[in-house]
């Protein structure tokens, strides 16, 4: 039998759309960036925002200080001896800088186009909304859930969520689930409702150059004394080999290679790398041989420069040498990598090609594991059904090359499938100025939720 959205939750859902509206507004005008000191008292503010909210639908909340940002926990547990389900999202978000780029203030969220933007938008403030929008639909409108819920919302997954996996083993017994759910990814296409596989993990470094004691003049001293902002480049660009293979020693020995059924279930999806690359604005898409776009994105793993700072970069010229330069490096990973491991061949790597004259550093700032997902179970197929009756589309599978730091503990701990349903779309600008959430999806996807709950309770 095809599942549909049931009438009563989602004649509530219309009804009260104005307000769910007005609440996804307030939410995001909290600057909850957790990276920055500056912003910890509007961290704070947003996780009680979010609790205040959830103890008004009914869950029984608490506010969870940690060495760090404080964690949601929002439990209702009224149907003794039916699963029970853990929904994870993150309020904290990214910086909004550059903030000249963005079209509307970053917290100040505006609706143009269909698109809601603001900063946290889809990542993951919206989606996480959409999912308390979805409880509160069944509380109101029959007084309970088909299932036991446990909402799990942290603040600080954009800078690794340091103190999430410590809290989930120390309080394993009372996050003990059948299932984790998540919504803090995206949908392949508009329209196209997604289930993930996999996600890559990530390993996170600093590298720090120091040659001279000071800047020196480059007429004086430059060609007798070693110049950190080329040392830096050389070992950076040692990482790659002339094909685009990562050339750190050892880089890909625990890289599994996947499976014919896999790749060829990727290679179906509708995906082109002309619009891809278009979508992006880069001249020409490159990467590790013999993969597709798709496969080099979900299945290998890499090396990216995610910063650099070195000597004079203002106005016309100066010639200087400068004293240091400095890089920040994030390496993908995917199974069985693990950030341990990478930062230790990372290590070694650089202590081998770096050239004399210069002391350098490398400094692992944050990682999380790689994971990948069976595509089956009963959740998996609640899941399935519900979108499918709120999109009115069979969900495709998908993997997705960023990282949730989480997933891969959750199922190591918890011992419990994750289920990973995004309502984010393509171009989405997230982390990046013009961050925006569809307005659609944000409507379907409390939908869907509403109905994976009828689901999940004939499981
Ligand atoms: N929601 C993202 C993860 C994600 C990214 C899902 C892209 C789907 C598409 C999450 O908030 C995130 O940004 N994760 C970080 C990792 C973290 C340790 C900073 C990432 O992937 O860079
Ligand atoms: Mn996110
Ligand atoms: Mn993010």
């Amino acid at each position: 039998m095809t599942a549909t959205v049931p009438a009563d939750l989602k004649a509530f859902l219309d009804t009260h759309d104005a307000r769910i509206a007005g609440e996804l507004d307030a939410f995001l005008r909290i600057p909850s960036v957790s990276a920055r000191t500056e912003h910890d008292a509007d961290t704070r503010r947003a996780a009680d925002w979010l609790a205040a909210e959830c103890t008004r639908i009914g869950l029984a909340t608490e506010v969870i200080p940690t060495a760090g940002h404080p964690i949601v926990l929002a439990e209702w547990r009224g149907a003794p001896g039916k699963p029970t389900v853990l929904v994870y999202g993150h309020y904290d978000v990214q910086p909004a800088e550059p903030l000249d780029l963005w079209t509307s203030p970053p917290f100040e969220p505006t609706v143009r186009d269909g698109k809601l933007f603001a900063r946290g938008s889809v990542d993951d403030k919206g989606q996480l909304y959409l999912h308390v929008k979805a409880l509160e639909a069944h509380l109101a409108v029959r007084g309970t859930l088909p299932v036991n819920v446990i909402l799990l919302a942290e603040g600080e997954e954009e800078v690794g969520s340091e103190h999430l996996a410590p809290f989930v083993a120390e309080h394993a017994a009372r996050l003990k689930a059948d299932a984790v759910v998540i919504s803090d990814s995206a949908m392949f296409a508009p329209g196209l409702p997604s289930l993930l596989f996999a996600l890559r993990g990530l390993a996170y470094f600093e590298i720090n150059v120091q040659g001279p004691a000071q800047d020196l003049h480059s007429g004086s001293y430059g060609g007798a004394v070693v110049n950190p902002a080329m040392a830096l480049a050389k070992i950076l660009a040692s990482m790659f080999d002339a094909e685009g293979r990562i050339a750190i020693a050892g880089f890909y020995d625990a890289v599994k290679t996947w499976e014919e059924t896999v790749r060829a279930r990727i290679r179906a999806l509708p995906f082109n790398d002309e619009h891809f690359r278009a979508e992006t604005g880069s001249p020409a898409l490159g990467g590790e041989p013999g993969f597709t776009t798709l496969e080099r994105l979900w299945t290998r793993p890499t090396c990216e420069v995610n910063g650099l700072l070195s000597g004079y970069t203002g106005e016309g010229a100066k010639t200087v040498l400068p004293a240091k330069a400095m890089a920040k490096v994030s390496c993908r990973l995917v199974p069985d990598q693990t950030p341990e491991a990478i930062q230790r061949l990372m290590q070694a790597h650089v202590a081998k090609v770096a050239p004399k004259g210069v002391t350098v550093t490398v400094t692992h700032l944050h990682g999380g594991n790689p994971w990948r997902g069976e595509p089956e179970g009963p959740f998996f197929h609640a899941a399935s059904r519900a979108l499918e009756a709120a999109f009115g589309r069979a969900p495709v599978l998908t993997g997705e090359g960023g990282s949730i730091p989480v997933v891969g503990d959750f199922q190591r701990i918890l011992g419990a499938p994750v289920i990973l349903m995004g309502f984010g779309l393509p171009g989405e600008n997230a982390h990046a100025p013009d961050e925006w959430m569809s307005v659609e999806n944000f409507t379907v996807g409390m939908r869907a939720v509403a109905a994976f709950w009828e689901e999940a309770g004939r499981i």
